[in-house]
């Protein structure tokens, strides 16, 4: 099987020199150094086929940026071994680069006293594309992610959602084969970050390019990642489709109660847990299993107003999966659902 991305066991390693405070810490790091190691991506085994849209996630330090940056030849493993469209990325060839592009939601790579037409033009010589090819990409470009208006607009004055928009114009031109996405959408207002998806699914189904994409919002990985990579202090915890993590970490919803009148401490249904209630608010976990019957049940006994299904939110999800201690569930059995 050809993967577009095949690591085995990659690790980085990053080591740095402890210093000691005060004048005399200086004057005695001249003669003895102490190191000290910190582990950012400990043996990670991927692989991914082409076409695959897949959601890179974990916690703040997880090693996800430090992944992709090894996958794109920025920083060199320490050990280990990763492959992407067959060529190793630390010999950085430029036959890989033309094929691959990183978007990165919190660094700046357009110019950004230029306006971002010249920029693009630019990156059109730098990557070599065929001038009616780059005419027309940037066209298609320009149009689905509408932005029309804005291109003889300097980027140091584009709104950060525009900005972020401009960025994957960059990123795309070049029609890359593997994109790597790491926050694509932080800090973005809802309407841009939908945008963005949109944009996204389109042209992964529309080239068939791999795409990996590190998000902390769960509506990214949702409407987006086929398949999910869970990794926690720089392990693999769990690959799989998200269906079947949040079938095994998220066993119960969350239902939003809004009552009417005065109905203080009402009595609920069997198996319901009250979250937290504010006023007339009341925020219940309910067994998954069981949302169709108690909701049902909510209506029929309270005097309900209002009543929601709440979103199971994918960081809660993930420190369920790192909280889980069962000794007997050992990462095979975590990822013992792959994608087919
Ligand atoms: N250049 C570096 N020198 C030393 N340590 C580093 C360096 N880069 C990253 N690290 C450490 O490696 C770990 C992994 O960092 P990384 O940026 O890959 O996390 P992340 O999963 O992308 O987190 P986030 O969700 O916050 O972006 C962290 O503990 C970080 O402090
Ligand atoms: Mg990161």
């Amino acid at each position: 099987m050809n993967y577009s991305i095949e690591t085995k066991q990659l690790r980085k390693a990053f080591t740095s020199v402890k210093k000691v405070p005060g004048v005399m810490g200086s004057v005695k790091g001249l003669f003895s150094r102490e190191k000290t190691e910190k582990v950012a991506v400990s043996g990670l085994d991927l692989e991914i086929r082409p076409g695959e849209f897949v959601g890179f996630l974990g916690p703040n330090g997880a090693g996800k940026t430090t992944t992709i940056k090894m996958l794109t030849g920025i920083i060199f493993p320490t050990s280990g071994e990763a492959s992407v469209l067959g060529f190793k990325p630390s010999e950085r060839s430029p036959d890989l680069l033309r094929q691959i592009a990183l978007v990165m939601g919190n660094r700046q790579q357009l110019w950004w006293d230029l306006p971002a037409r010249e920029s693009f033009t630019v990156l059109q010589k730098v990557y070599d594309v065929p001038y009616p090819d780059y005419e027309r990409r940037l066209a298609r470009l320009v149009r689905d992610l509408d932005l029309e208006d804005k291109l003889d607009q300097q980027v140091r004055k584009m709104s950060l959602g525009e900005r972020m928009k401009c960025e994957l114009v960059a990123a795309m031109l070049h029609n890359p084969k593997v994109v790597f996405l790491d926050e694509p959408t932080i800090g973005l207002d809802v309407v841009s970050q939908q945008r963005i998806r949109a944009f996204l699914k389109e042209f992964n189904q529309a080239e068939g390019c791999t795409v990996v994409l590190t998000s902390h919002y769960m509506q990214d990985v949702e409407e987006l990642c086929d398949r999910v990579v869970v990794i926690n202090h720089g392990d693999k915890v769990y690959d799989g489709t998200l269906a079947a993590l949040k079938g095994q970490y998220a066993p119960s919803r969350r239902v939003r109660v809004v009552l009417s009148g005065d109905a203080e401490n009402p009595p609920l249904p069997q198996g319901v847990r009250l979250v937290e209630s504010d006023g007339p608010q009341l925020l219940l976990d309910v067994p998954a299993e069981q949302v169709a019957r108690i909701t049902g049940q909510l209506l029929q006994e309270l005097p309900v107003a209002d009543l929601s299904l709440e979103e199971v939110d994918i960081e809660e999800i993930i420190s369920q999966l790192f909280a889980d201690s069962r000794p007997n569930v050992s990462r095979e059995t975590l990822a013992e659902d792959p994608v087919a």
